[in-house]
């Protein structure tokens, strides 16, 4: 080894040893003649001192050096004078006096300061240079939480009898509702595989395998727009359980999170625990949302019932086409501004209203472009129902159910970052139940699967197939914390029957579900247990428990907003040579 020590780990009980370290130049500073080095490695930072009398050589080789370097420095540890402590470093009682100090490499000027941990760079540059970034202590902070996460996983599901088993990068198409990345075939002419977007139908055909618990740290493929929490590849706990009910599933994932967040982030607490169960229906009405942040109030009225006779155009039009009335109220926000409310305004037309009526309650009165249409009863009905208070914001969207809820739940949380009402070490985890099993695609006319074709219909919902399929509920449910869906699952279909049925109301025809899933279906007939599973999206998670804005900062090197990597600068186009083989002519 280059080291008898990390540079993390020296103590005052080292004191009088000979050592070895090897790292980084962190940092140096000149302070009355002595030369004062920080040499990092990933396990800590140590504070080196030359001693020219003694060390001239050493002395001399540590002020050559320059940030970033590679050093191997020999020398006596020995205690710092107690005014000179630092209690931020886990080595801040001691100090080395170098004796012999090695270059191992040089480095170049760095295109950012690596040590400066709070320093804003901009992105690209950093993922341009990520093996740099991933040296500050924030990104390699993370790194380590994402590991004691994916550890703790292993090891609980293990104990538990899950064994972890990997499946094919290279498959077939499977349908989780985005676009797949295709791999040519240089062997087959015009045939592609698919990247997963998840293992779904592999760890199905593991549960017909007998696997019964199963679970894999699986990496999926998505080709669909990026966002703060979405990667074109990201990495889910996928699970599977045979001979399991909605319960058996939901149970286990509670418990792994319930008692991993104290092992891996022991500041964050949760908000409840047992976690609360709401169905897709309640969490919509309540939060207009199938991923509520339940940390603060603010919920969703419906106020239809106060305005049912109100001459208020919008209120009147809304309710006569079968829309709703609802409203939140933000807390002392009464005083905003007239560009303010605009503003919140421009936002709900943004997300599909037609407009939003403003009521502020106010010492004189109420004010707000809906202040001249409610009338005084409607005014007390409304403050009763919603404890509304002088110094309190109302906020009115009229609309079909769909628009009311979006734009209500996107307020909601707006107003949750605006007015600081969270604490971000609160961590609010939840199930939601009770999903639809389909929903209408309106611009293709077609019904979609909610979650997934797998998915479990209610079974005293199967009569509802031919004749109001938009009301049968599945056994799909979501994981959601603090504003996020953080996981999705459902207990499976295992007849053929049942799975012939969702194909064909999926408009996906005997002859096509064969080509597209002819191995699942025959599967199917040879004895299927009951099964179901649920994978939890690893990034989101470790971006929570790390308080990160985005699941970039905790994927060692991710893809850019625009779904490059601007380190290797990919994608890139292939040799003409590598197209050939492959059969390929790029025609634009
Ligand atoms: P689903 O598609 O809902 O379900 O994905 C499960 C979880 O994976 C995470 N996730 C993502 N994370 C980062 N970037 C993305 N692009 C992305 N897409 C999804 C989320 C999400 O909750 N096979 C089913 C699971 C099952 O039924 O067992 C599935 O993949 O945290
Ligand atoms: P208008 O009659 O279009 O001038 O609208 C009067 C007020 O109601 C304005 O503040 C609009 O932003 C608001 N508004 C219009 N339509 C809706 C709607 N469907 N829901 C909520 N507010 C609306």
């Amino acid at each position: 080894m280059y080291k008898t020590h990390t540079c993390g780990e020296l103590r005052a009980s080292h004191a009088g040893q000979t050592v070895t370290l090897a790292g980084w130049v962190h940092n140096f500073r000149t302070f009355g003649g002595v030369v004062f080095l920080v040499l990092r490695d990933r396990f800590g930072i140590s504070q080196i001192v030359t001693n020219p009398d003694k060390y001239p050589e050493a002395a001399k080789a540590i002020e050559g050096l320059k940030n970033e370097w590679v050093v191997q420095v020999t020398g006596s540890v020995r205690m710092r004078p107690t005014d000179q402590f630092n209690p931020k470093m886990p080595t801040g009682q001691i100090e080395l006096v170098a004796q012999e100090v090695t270059v191992l490499n040089e480095a170049k000027a760095m295109p950012f300061v690596v040590s400066r941990d709070d320093e804003e760079i901009d992105e690209n540059l950093r993922l341009k240079y990520r093996y740099l970034d991933l040296r500050r202590e924030r990104m390699k902070r993370n790194l380590i939480l994402r590991h004691n996460v994916v550890l703790f996983m292993r090891e609980f599901l293990s104990e538990r009898g899950f064994i972890e088993v990997e499946t094919p990068m290279m498959f077939k198409t499977t349908p989780e509702g985005a676009r797949d990345y295709l791999v040519p075939s240089r062997l087959y002419p015009g045939q592609f595989y698919a990247l997963p977007q998840s293992p779904q139908q592999l760890k199905q055909l593991l549960m017909v395998a007998g696997v019964e618990r199963y679970f894999q740290i699986a990496r999926c493929f998505r080709d669909e727009d990026s966002r703060g929490d979405r990667q074109p590849e990201f990495t889910q706990l996928d699970l599977e359980m045979s001979f399991v009910h909605r319960d058996d599933v939901l149970d286990l994932v509670e418990s792994l999170i319930t008692t991993m967040l104290p092992e891996v982030a022991p500041q964050k607490k949760l908000l409840r625990s047992p976690w609360p169960r709401l169905t897709y229906t309640e969490s919509m009405e309540r939060f207009g949302t199938d991923k509520p942040d339940l940390r603060f109030g603010m919920e969703l009225y419906n106020v239809g019932e106060i305005f049912n006779e109100s001459e208020f155009v919008v209120f009147k039009s809304a309710l006569e086409s079968g829309g709703v009335i609802k409203c939140i109220v933000a807390p002392g926000c009464a005083g905003y501004s007239r560009k303010q409310l605009d503003a919140l305004t421009t936002t709900a037309k943004e997300l599909g209203a037609k407009g939003l009526v403003t009521l502020a309650l106010t010492s004189e009165g109420p004010k707000g472009s809906g202040a001249k249409f409610i009338n005084d009863k409607e005014l007390r009905a409304l403050t009763q129902l919603l404890k509304a208070a002088n110094g309190d914001l109302i906020l009115f969207v009229a609309d079909n159910a769909k628009t009311v809820h979006k734009v209500l739940g996107v307020l909601r949380n707006w107003f949750r970052d605006d007015l600081n009402l969270v604490d971000p070490d609160t961590m609010a985890f939840a199930f939601v139940l009770d999903f639809p099993m389909f929903e209408w695609n309106e611009e293709f006319k077609k019904w979609d699967a909610a979650h997934h074709p797998f998915t479990m219909p209610r079974l005293e919902h199967l009569d509802r197939f031919e004749t109001d399929p938009s009301t049968i509920l599945s056994e799909a449910y979501d994981m959601v914390c603090n504003g996020y869906e953080m996981a999705s699952g459902s207990i499976r279909i295992h007849r053929r029957d049942i799975q012939s049925k969702v194909f064909h109301l999926l408009g996906i025809e005997a002859e096509e579900a064969q080509v597209k899933f002819g191995h699942m279906l025959e599967a199917f007939e040879y004895g299927a247990p009951p099964h179901g599973g649920i994978a939890p999206g690893i990034d989101r998670l470790v971006m929570l428990l790390a308080d990160e804005p985005n699941i970039r900062e905790v994927i060692a090197f991710p893809k850019n907003q625009a779904a490059r990597d601007v380190m290797a600068d990919a994608p890139s186009f292939p040799d003409e040579r590598q197209l050939k083989e492959l059969h390929i002519k790029i025609t634009e």
